[in-house]
């Protein structure tokens, strides 16, 4: 299929936009390079270009005769989205908006959305499922909530196929170490650590050893980009026109922040600079995935199921590119 990958140079849509082109597609970024990385897709395959520009996107879906659309264009850190919710309304939402009007302009039917675990209430029983009570607390959950309801809208109302795919923690770079994650300003907790076991950073923080988890720090679940990758490409191929479909992608395994950390200095063979500090507001103390209606309908195993292997993968990434896609 030939398919346009919006925030196609972004960590996720790059590491899809690689693997989609691994299996048999013919995968195209779009990408205004707000965040993402040129390098980190083949210049042949980059198209640069904004999602709320709605003429260009209907014009690119059009002249590329584009079969699906995956989008992962979208403003994705959770504090900033606090602080400035005017932006991540305008990028998430509006910008899903005219996506879905170049789509109907240009006659494409078939949309993949990147959603997230935010959207989900925190304090459902764990792992999560689809129908587990939506109640984002953040800008970030909210905008992608509101995504998530444009796109059902007009999926019923023209006949769209459509899946949402919930990420939890995306984690981990391409296994032959080339391409992985390098944002202006990170925020993830894998890539910390590592940055401070390069001695970029001074320390990680921990924040918080007192949440009611096994050993007091809180608990996530992460899931590799290439096994995140393979749910993309499932999910592509097995959907028409009029289908809507929902789905987690995690990896249905929790791994605090401490044992992320000790999987780290395992793999990286040292101690790691770090601090235990007090609670982040908002931060929920265990998000966990059920993965089994992926698993169940469109037979997705995860390649990556272990944390030390997804940190393998991250650490030979950042050690052979301490400076990320700068200097490429
Ligand atoms: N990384 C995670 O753990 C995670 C978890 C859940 C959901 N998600 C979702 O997955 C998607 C990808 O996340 P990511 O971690 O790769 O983020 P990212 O920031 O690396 O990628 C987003 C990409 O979108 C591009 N972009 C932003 N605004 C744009 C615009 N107006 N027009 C065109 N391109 C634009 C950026 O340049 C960037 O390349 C996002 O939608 C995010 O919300 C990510």
């Amino acid at each position: 299929m030939r398919i346009l990958l919006t925030g196609g140079a972004g960590y996720v849509g790059s590491a899809c936009l690689r693997w989609l082109l691994r299996h048999g597609h013919d995968p195209l970024a779009y990408d205004d390079l707000s965040e993402g990385n040129a390098a980190a897709v083949p210049a042949e395959r980059l198209l640069r270009g904004d999602i709320l520009d709605g003429k260009t996107l209907a014009a690119t879906l059009r002249e590329r005769r584009i079969d699906a659309v995956m989008h992962f264009a979208a403003l994705a850190s959770v504090p900033k989205s606090i602080d400035q919710p005017e932006a991540y309304w305008r990028t998430n939402v509006l910008g899903t908006k005219c996506l879905l009007d170049a789509m109907l302009a240009s006659n494409v039917k078939i949309l993949l959305f990147s959603s997230t675990a935010a959207t989900y209430s925190f304090d459902a029983p764990m792992p999560l499922a689809e129908d587990s009570p939506q109640v984002p607390q953040v800008p970030y959950g909210t905008t992608k909530l509101a995504a998530e309801h444009i796109i059902r809208d007009y999926a019923r109302a023209h006949g769209l196929g459509y899946a949402i795919l919930r990420y939890f923690n995306a984690a981990g770079a391409d296994p032959d170490g080339g391409f992985g994650e390098h944002r202006r300003e990170e925020t993830h907790l894998v890539p910390l650590i590592l940055y401070a076991a390069l001695g970029k950073r001074r320390k990680v923080f921990i924040y918080g050893t007192d949440w009611p988890t096994r050993d007091g720090s809180c608990v996530r679940d992460y899931v590799h980009t290439d096994d995140l990758a393979l749910a993309h490409q499932l999910a592509v191929e097995g959907l028409r026109p009029g289908m809507g479909r929902i789905f987690n992608v995690g990896s249905g395994t929790g791994t605090t922040v401490l044992e992320a950390l000790r999987a780290c200095e395992r793999v990286v063979g040292r101690p790691i600079p770090q601090e235990i500090v007090a609670r982040r507001p908002g931060d929920p103390a265990v998000l966990v995935a059920s993965p089994a209606k992926l698993e169940r309908e469109l037979g997705w195993q995860p390649r990556f199921p272990r944390i030390d292997e997804i940190v393998e993968t991250a650490w030979r990434w950042h050690h052979g590119h301490p400076d990320g896609y700068a200097r490429r």
